[in-house]
């Protein structure tokens, strides 16, 4: 029945429930994550487009000329346009992602502002291994925006970012991370007042309908989000409204009142805790910068010298 299928029967089968973040991104969800990063509460979004268009010179002089740039997770190309116009002579532009109709439209629009530049999109899971990449046109820099390292465990993001190190084969990696701040802000911006969030998060039901026929009703189900302090993250949950059951694959799935289903892990960072984090995976930090508020960063990494053994074997595995 395919990946998402095989995701979504395991993840309901589990205690806890959960489901991984990266199925909200169909074209629904993304186009639903596009809106969420336009609300007034999502500070994210517009904070790390304030970094670039400040600091963008900065970022270019710390990346070099002639480099291949990498973005893992492209969607929406803002970020990206801010980054390229800022480049001394940029070789190429390889976009990853899992959504790739989004890719297409974007990669024809940057062909046409950089004619000498070789965009490449690659529709693919940047989270696993056996990614193909296109062979190297330049210096490859990678470019994370917009925080999504925060959807990993920390042992997970420890085990992304040694991959990505292997990946741009001693190129540096820009890369967008959120900041631990009040909880009452982190509560507005996933619990918008138009209830975008919510829909995005229910899109995942919605999904499991239209291409699964799952057959969830999805007034059935309720958007809860909240951050947990001590483990320093955003829970985002489904939870049922009532007791209901669901068929998938031949498979009966029971639910009662109250029960929930996992959807999203979102981490914050401080700015050492993040570095750490990197220092873990090989990276070695050079430069960041912060907004004035601090809700957000930008860390600028290059290939550290020693890796631990046990971070070395899982980015080969
Ligand atoms: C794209 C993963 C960074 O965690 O803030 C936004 C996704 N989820 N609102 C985030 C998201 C709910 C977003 N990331």
């Amino acid at each position: 029945m395919g990946a998402f299928a095989d995701d979504l029967r395991a993840g309901l089968r589990a205690r806890p429930r959960a489901v991984p973040p990266k199925w909200f991104y169909d074209a629904s969800g993304s186009l639903l994550f596009e809106r969420i990063c336009e609300l007034p509460e999502y500070y994210p979004t517009r904070t790390e487009l304030a970094l670039l268009d400040r600091h963008a010179a900065e970022m270019a002089e710390c990346i070099g000329p002639g480099a291949e740039i990498v973005e893992f997770g492209a969607g929406a190309s803002r970020k990206i346009r801010k980054l390229l116009s800022a480049l001394h002579q940029p070789a190429g532009f390889t976009p990853v992602d899992i959504s790739g109709e989004h890719l297409v439209a974007a990669a024809e629009r940057l062909r046409a502002e950089h004619p000498a530049l070789a965009v490449r999109p690659v529709a693919g899971d940047y989270t696993i291994d056996g990614l193909q990449l296109p062979p190297p046109v330049g210096r490859r820099v990678g470019f994370y925006p917009g925080s999504s390292i925060g959807n990993f465990e920390p042992s997970e993001a420890v085990e992304v970012l040694a991959r990505y190190r292997h990946w741009l084969q001693g190129g540096g990696l820009l890369m967008g991370v959120d900041l631990v701040k009040s909880p009452a802000l982190l509560h507005a911006a996933y619990n918008d007042a138009q209830g975008v969030t919510a829909a995005f998060n229910l899109n995942l039901l919605a999904r499991a309908n239209r291409e699964l026929r799952a057959g969830f009703q999805l007034d059935g189900w309720e958007h809860a989000a909240h951050y947990q302090p001590s483990l320093q993250r955003i829970e985002m949950h489904l939870v049922s409204r009532r007791a209901q059951q669901i068929w998938l694959g031949g498979e009966r799935f029971a639910f009662d009142e109250g029960d929930s289903i996992h959807t999203e892990n979102s981490y914050k960072y401080s700015v050492a805790g993040f570095q750490a984090l990197a220092r873990r995976a090989g990276w070695a930090p050079q430069a960041v910068w912060i907004d004035d508020a601090r809700h957000f960063s930008l860390h600028w990494l290059t290939p550290g010298g020693g890796v631990s053994a046990a971070t070395a074997i899982s980015s080969h595995r």
